[in-house]
């Protein structure tokens, strides 16, 4: 029998795991695409565009030379996670265009649409320095002429209704909407996204596939700050002490997925890793061990695993995961 919740206290590991399984493809894709090497001083200048005509004659024109696409979409305030991806997007494609768009139909009404930090300048000149070929800012107005509730919605059912979609309800129909415009707007060959944000990546995967959109969706690893913290850009949001508490998130999946490697049942893992969360300064709001391909519940057959959590700290809302093969 489980024991209730908060019976088994983690003790700290003696230094952070490294993940040992990733869902993302990028090794095995790479493969498959012909490597462009980027040489430093030879960057094409970065165009930028907000009008959807002008960034369809861009992209027809690349196109008619035989070149590739691939595409970052971003809400902006770029951080080396982000800055990652394009630089996979080099690796990929002859020509890498990135979005900033902070989407609002993707945020919940107390959620932090206003706040949320847009730094253009900044991440403009970021571009600039990594050789992106082409930035895309729409407006509001461009994506949803019509606003936003009378904007065409896409679902991806099941996955988007569970972990993060069970608090953040309608949250993923924004995504997917968002991710699905923008896609038909830009028409990559190659689209690329974070680890990071795993529920997010398995929901357009399963969109792509389900409106077999011919966009290849890659994966690519989370970029973290020294002491484990996943870069984002709601780490902004914490206060010194928090961001001081913050690697706490990291250091228990991996004690869970410690754990759950030594011989302890799923249950019990998951309510030890929620109550070393509290113990830290969380206010968890879940920590779940899921089937890595569709966050099933895992059966015992089940190998390869994923341990994802979400957990309020101050006003900022962490998300992190850890996958593991067993
Ligand atoms: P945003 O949070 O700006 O993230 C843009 C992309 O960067 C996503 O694919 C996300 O997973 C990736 N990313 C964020 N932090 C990362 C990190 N530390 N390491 C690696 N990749 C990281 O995710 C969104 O925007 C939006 O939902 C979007 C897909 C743009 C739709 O609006």
């Amino acid at each position: 029998m489980s024991p209730p919740c908060g019976r088994v206290i983690f003790r700290p590991l003696p230094r952070p795991c490294i993940e040992p399984v990733r869902i993302g493809q990028a090794a095995q894709d790479q493969r498959r695409f012909i490597i462009k090497p980027m040489p430093k001083d030879a960057l094409s200048p970065l165009i930028e565009v907000t009008d959807p005509i002008e960034l369809r004659r861009q992209i027809v024109a690349w196109r008619a030379q035989g070149e590739r696409i691939a595409f970052v979409p971003t809400m902006g305030n770029l951080h080396a996670g982000h800055l990652s991806l394009v630089e996979a997007g080099h690796r990929y494609a002859e020509r890498v265009a990135v979005s900033i768009f902070v989407n609002p139909l993707q945020f919940g009404p107390k959620e932090d649409l206003e706040a949320y930090p847009r730094t253009l300048d900044a991440d403009r000149q970021a571009l600039v320095q990594l050789g992106c070929d082409l930035l895309f800012v729409p407006s509001v107005q461009t994506l949803y002429p019509r606003g936003l509730d009378a904007q065409t919605r896409v679902e991806v059912p099941g996955l988007s209704d569970i972990l993060c979609g069970l608090s953040r309800p309608g949250h993923f129909v924004g995504v997917a909407t968002v991710v699905c415009k923008l896609f038909n707007l830009v028409q990559p060959d190659i689209a690329i996204f974070g680890e990071k944000d795993f529920q997010q990546l398995l929901i357009l995967r399963r969109m792509v596939e389900d409106l077999a959109i011919p966009v290849e969706v890659i994966g690519m690893p989370t970029v973290r700050e020294p002491d484990g913290l996943a870069m984002s850009s709601r780490n902004g949001y914490l206060t010194p002490e928090e961001r001081a508490v913050a690697p706490a998130l990291y250091r228990v999946l991996n004690e869970v997925a410690a754990a759950l490697r030594s011989g302890l049942s799923i249950k019990e893992a998951e309510c030890a890793g929620i109550e070393s969360l509290r113990i830290a300064g969380f206010r968890p709001d879940y920590l779940s061990v899921r089937r890595a391909e569709d966050l099933a519940p895992p059966g015992p057959e089940d190998r390869r695993l994923v341990i994802l959590a979400a957990a309020y700290l101050g006003r900022a809302r962490l998300i992190d995961h850890v996958c593991l093969d067993r």
